[in-house]
């Protein structure tokens, strides 16, 4: 309980002697946390500076500043407080610091081997930032958003305490569990055999999803729900149900595009494309589909026709996600059918891409223009 009290003992506990405390947009000003986090810190002795104002979908030009300001203060540990926006923010500080060259160079695929020290303290079950070793970011030049990758900038340590995340809205609750369960589909979605531990584990985060999703929309106070969901956040983004197994992210890719041109929140990008994507690859492997069906969305087995319990399934999907308050389409989202041609263009081509995106299955760019029309 209370765990952020504990943040200034862990920041010590990993090195750090001046940290840089990061947050978004000011809801953990509003709740009291970051005053908490700031006593946590003096109780320790560790000296910080400050830096708010993260967006969701985080831009490059704060990284820039946070990076001058870290070689300013001679910070040595980032502290990131609040969503996987803050926490990108926040890894891509950690691994700029340490860079001789222009940061933006890891999102074109160079992989981090060397950044500061971050911890977190995350107030949204979400993005999974707080377990992985990822970043994701919008270059403000053109609007293009990357991810980038490397041990280095996985969180020495995550404090998950579930009561942060009950002043959420519940949109953002949604959001947040749509991500959730769409890193768990991106892994189940594999081109591996004989992974039944690991479908397993996914097949049951899942089920908990279903389970404690529509429980905290109704309750947004209903603490073990959301300590549920807290839970099923981490475990389904720290890759310990990807181990030894292929992995899709085409959802993922094509969804960045949406939020990095509408500035849409990510969950809410991906309810709309996931139940596209899926009908379209789902005849590489019907049985897949099928199989997650039956067991998460409690279809009955068509021995004759599996295609049509696999499209049951990914019905049975968006709808429970519709239930939860996301949106539906193109419309309900903010995006415009005209715009599909820049979106397959940046998503295909844009910063270094050669034509197609990969994943469960290729897709070039007639692919990827048919499944957002099936987003109108
Ligand atoms: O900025 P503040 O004021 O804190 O408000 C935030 C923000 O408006 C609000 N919020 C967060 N915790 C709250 C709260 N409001 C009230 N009470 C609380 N306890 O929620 C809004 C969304 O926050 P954000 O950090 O953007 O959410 P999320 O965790 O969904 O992060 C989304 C970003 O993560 C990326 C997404 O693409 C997107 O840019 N992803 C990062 C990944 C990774 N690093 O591994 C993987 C994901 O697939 C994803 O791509
Ligand atoms: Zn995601």
């Amino acid at each position: 309980m209370d765990g952020e009290n504990q943040a200034g003992t862990m920041v010590k506990r990993f090195g750090g002697s001046k940290a840089l405390i990061h947050y978004g947009g000011g809801s953990v000003v509003r709740s009291g946390l970051l005053d908490r986090v700031k006593s946590s810190l003096n109780a320790e002795g560790i000296a910080f500076t400050e830096l708010g104002g993260v967006k969701p979908n985080p831009r490059s030009g704060l990284v820039y500043e946070g990076i001058e300001l870290c070689k300013k203060e001679q910070v040595d540990f980032i502290l990131a407080v609040g969503g996987g926006s803050t926490i990108d923010s926040s890894k891509a500080i950690a691994a700029g610091v340490l860079y001789d060259g222009d940061f933006w160079d890891y999102y074109c695929g160079k992989r981090i081997e060397e950044a500061l020290p971050v911890g977190t303290i995350l107030t949204i079950a979400a993005a999974g930032s707080e377990g992985s070793p990822d970043s994701v970011i919008t270059r403000e030049s053109d609007m293009m958003k990357r991810g980038a990758s490397g041990d280095a900038i996985r969180p020495k340590f995550s404090i998950l305490n579930p009561a942060l995340t009950q002043t959420l809205p519940p949109f953002q609750s949604a959001a947040g569990i749509t991500d959730i369960m769409a890193h768990l589909y991106e892994r189940y979605l594999t081109n591996s055999t004989e992974v039944e531990v690991t479908d397993r584990m996914i097949e049951a985060l899942l089920l908990t999803m279903k389970h404690e999703g529509p429980r905290v929309i109704a309750d947004p106070n209903n603490y073990e729900a959301r300590a549920n969901i807290m839970w099923a956040g981490m475990m389904a983004h720290n890759n310990s149900c990807g181990v030894g197994r292929s992995q899709d992210w085409n959802s993922h890719n094509i969804e960045h595009e949406l939020s990095a041109l509408y500035d849409c929140a990510h969950g809410a990008g991906l309810a709309v494309t996931m139940p596209a994507v899926f009908k379209y690859v789902m005849k590489h492997n019907i049985m897949r589909f099928a199989q997650v069906a039956v067991r998460v969305w409690g279809c009955s087995m068509d021995f004759e026709h599996p295609e049509v319990t696999a499209l049951e399934g990914i019905n049975a999907f968006a709808a429970f996600l519709t239930s939860l308050g996301m949106p539906r389409n193109f419309e309900e989202l903010g995006a415009k059918e005209e715009d599909i041609p820049v979106l397959v263009e940046n998503l295909c081509c844009g910063n270094g891409r050669d034509g197609s995106i990969s994943g469960f299955v290729t897709l070039c760019k007639e692919d990827c223009t048919e499944i957002y029309r099936m987003m109108v």
